[in-house]
């Protein structure tokens, strides 16, 4: 019987948050299935085996939590993320209401003008952080616009969404600094905006309207609220920024991308593919289960490593290439089955608008300085100053 590697290799250290490729190729290499001590899990790092582990529900469970920490699994059981049919099918129906396909017409005159706004601004400054002075700008006025959070609470969403994100890796000092401000986020979530201070006409307000109509339980409307800040903040932002990194090191990819708009919707695949914003979710066995030969046993906690199978030589040939012909419409960042993400019609908007107003307005991006952001959950640039060179 074939036996499972094993390694303490730590992903959450700093310089793993900052650069976990090399210890993914080392996983991949081990074999499918990794045991990682440190944290009691059983890593995926392959493409074919996360690929497949996202699409079976059945078997790799996600109502005991989708983290790594026991405790803040424990805690979180019940949420859309960390839950399965068919009370996940009801929540992910009426969460995912405003943000289906169809409904991003609407969104897209709104969208495209603040793009507008802000690429001419800062196209017309010439230097400028990505991040605070691009990435943050339409997940920040757009999406708390639409959710439609109380005037004090946007100031503060950032914070609260890094927060959470920090809480879920292991139980460590990045973890126990975000607990006050995680609190405070649940306290705001339970106790302010409740119907009465939130838009009558926003998300969160139709999540109410979806209790009264008795299609979810009233006491789960906050959780679900928390659903469309928490994971629609820093992922899109991650995502524009590490983008913008790309073009700015590739600058042939970006001369195609202007000559033929047609490639930005493969353009926002291949930078997700190549530096996916969230690194890994779990799921826990409910069977007696073989990966790639291998048995692991039920009520096992395995990692599904979405940024080493995005990476995985065995599924992308040279995986490190930021190439937007690839068409890798396949990739793992948003995850795949019953939880892929239901923000990503939102997130590809978003950022596809910003390219398209960026490849009218800009000929070349260099980078002056960045700095990596260091979270237990998700991965990618902090901080990204720029030289634009007009159009
Ligand atoms: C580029 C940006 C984004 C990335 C990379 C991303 C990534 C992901 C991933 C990997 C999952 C899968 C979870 C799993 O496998 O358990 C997920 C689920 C989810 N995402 Fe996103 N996301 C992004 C944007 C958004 C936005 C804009 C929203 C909301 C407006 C959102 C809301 C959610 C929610 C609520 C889930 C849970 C879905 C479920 O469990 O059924 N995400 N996302």
């Amino acid at each position: 019987m074939p036996t499972i590697p094993a390694t303490d290799v730590d992903l959450h250290t700093e310089s793993a948050r900052i650069d976990p490729y090399p210890i993914y190729a080392r996983l991949r290499e081990l074999g499918p299935v990794v045991y990682l001590s440190r944290y009691d899990l059983y890593a995926l790092p392959r493409y074919d085996d996360v690929r497949a582990a996202s699409t079976d529900w059945q078997t790799f469970s996600s109502a005991r939590g989708v983290f790594v920490d026991p405790v803040v699994n424990a805690q979180l059981e019940g949420i859309t993320l960390c839950s399965d049919p068919p009370e996940h099918t009801a929540l992910r129906s009426v969460l995912g209401r405003p943000l289906r396909q169809d409904r991003m017409r609407e969104l897209t005159p709104r969208i495209e003008a603040e793009a507008d706004r802000v690429v001419a601004e800062l196209v017309e400054r010439g230097r400028f952080d990505v991040v605070a002075d691009l990435a943050e700008h339409l997940p920040m006025t757009v999406v708390s616009d639409l959710v439609g959070l109380p005037g004090h609470a946007r100031r503060k969403m950032l914070g609260w969404a890094e927060a959470v994100w920090n809480t879920q890796g292991p139980a460590d000092e990045r973890a126990a600094a975000a607990m006050p401000a995680v609190q405070e986020f649940l306290t705001f979530a339970a106790e302010e905006a409740v119907p009465g201070t939130i838009d009558p006409e926003g998300w969160a307000a139709h999540l109410y309207r979806a209790a009264d109509r008795g299609e979810i339980a009233r006491e789960k409307c906050p959780m679900v609220m928390l659903d469309y800040i928490t994971p629609s903040l820093d992922t899109t932002i991650l995502a524009i920024t590490n983008t913008i990194a790309l073009f700015a090191a590739n600058p042939d990819q970006w001369d195609l991308l202007r000559k033929d708009r047609s490639l930005i919707p493969h353009a926002i695949n291949e930078s997700l593919r190549l530096e996916s914003p969230v690194p890994q979710f779990s799921r826990v066995l409910t069977a007696d289960h073989d990966i790639g030969g291998v048995p692991l046993a039920a009520g096992s906690r395995v990692a599904l490593l979405y940024g080493s199978g995005n990476r995985d030589e065995r599924h992308y040939p040279d995986p490190e290439r930021f190439d937007i012909t690839r068409r890798p419409g396949d990739h793992l960042a948003f995850g795949r089955g019953e939880h892929v993400c239901v923000g990503m019609h939102l997130a590809r908007l978003e950022i596809g608008v910003l390219l398209q107003r960026l490849a009218d307005r800009v000929h070349r991006f260099e980078i002056r300085h960045s700095r990596p952001l260091i979270n237990n959950g998700l991965r990618g640039l902090d901080y990204l100053e720029v030289v634009v060179e007009p159009a």
